[in-house]
């Protein structure tokens, strides 16, 4: 069986190539996104395997469907990129990776908190250039500190517990709250989670009722000076907004790990181009705004647990078998 590989990258192949030794299948490695300047290019494939940038349209997926593609394999927990309607009308299984390794996204989540409170990036470079002063780096405790978390599921339990562990105090909202964890910690409106933490980390998907979820409205109901992190995805803020919020001081500090308009820049060396997204690079000239390129997720243990679950998907579907641990979206 032949499967279509979107924005491949050399991790991507490595791993993949080790798994697929199990499997046998012929992976067909494309670094391009997939899209409708690419979709007539699949060819004698039943799969095609996407990750978070690749924009399977209504349009993309009659193509595929035209073209014989049965399985739509995401190797990524996320699927707001991917039109259902459309996959159900064509037939096509849609599979997933739920969870490859909450502690991964979790623990850099903390990396980013840490960074941006306690400036280790400046500080690194401040001394490499002999440069020993603390001026400037103050930072803060975050032991007592109330931090809000939106989202509980796997990603934000693993951040709960870490952050825990700092002695902070923990305010959550989840649309749907889990019972277990109520008995730790406490669940509330989101109001109130945005109202009352010093630091507000989202663990959400994004969702059509969520796009936006921090904006203008928002953001004047949280304290001065809070701190937000999104390791979830972009469309989750409203970047014309945090910006203004930037300027204003209301938000003191912001860490992004994703963007709304990621799929131009990220995962991409644009080092020699000139980039014509204001909007990003406003983000980047702020001192306490800290952005990495979506690589929470990167880790040995979840590359590796990404290739094992994508490659058992798509070799249960090829049986006509429901994958275990992801069903199909569609069913
Ligand atoms: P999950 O499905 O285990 O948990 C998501 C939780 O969010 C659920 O408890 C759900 O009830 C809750 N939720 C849904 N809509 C909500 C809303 N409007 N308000 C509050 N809570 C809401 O998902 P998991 O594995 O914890 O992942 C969370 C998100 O993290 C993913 O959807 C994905 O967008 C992002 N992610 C980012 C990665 C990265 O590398 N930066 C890697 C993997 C996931």
């Amino acid at each position: 069986m032949k499967i279509f590989f979107f924005s491949a990258k050399p991790y991507d192949k490595l791993f993949f190539d080790r798994v697929n030794q199990n499997y046998g299948f012929d992976i067909e490695y494309h670094e391009t996104h997939l899209g409708p300047h690419i979709v007539n290019a699949v060819e004698n494939a039943e799969a095609v395997c996407v990750f978070v940038n690749d924009k399977l349209s209504a349009e993309v997926i009659e193509v595929l469907a035209s073209r014989g593609v049965k399985i739509i394999a995401l190797r990524c927990a996320g699927f707001n990129n991917v039109n259902l309607e459309a996959a159900k009308k064509f037939n096509m299984a849609v599979c997933r990776v739920p969870s490859y390794s909450p502690e991964a996204v979790a623990e850099h989540t903390v990396a980013m908190l840490l960074t941006i409170n306690r400036k280790t990036h400046k500080a690194y470079n401040r001394v490499r250039e002999q440069n020993f002063s603390l001026n400037g780096l103050l930072g803060y405790n975050l032991n007592g500190k109330t931090i809000g978390v939106i989202g509980t599921g796997k990603i934000g339990k693993a951040f709960i517990k870490i952050m825990r562990g700092f002695g902070c105090r923990i305010l959550a909202h989840d649309v749907f709250p889990d019972s277990t964890l109520a008995q730790e910690i406490n669940y509330c409106s989101l109001e109130e989670v945005l109202r009352a933490s010093d630091i507000i980390s989202l663990h959400c998907p994004l969702t059509k009722e969520n796009h936006y979820l921090i904006n203008k409205q928002t953001l004047v109901l949280m304290k001065q000076g809070v701190t937000i992190i999104n390791t979830s995805r972009g469309g989750l803020i409203n970047t014309v907004d945090i910006i203004e919020a930037l300027k204003t001081k209301k938000v003191g500090a912001l860490c992004i790990d994703v963007y709304e308009q990621e799929e131009k820049l990220f995962f991409r060396d644009l080092s020699a181009n000139i980039i014509d997204d204001d909007n990003i690079q406003r983000l980047m000239s702020f001192p306490n705004v800290l952005i990495t390129a979506h690589q929470a997720f990167f880790t040995e243990e979840a590359l590796s647990e990404i290739a094992q679950v994508t490659l058992n998907n798509i070799s249960l579907l090829q049986q006509n078998k429901m994958p275990k641990d992801s069903p199909t979206l569609l069913s």
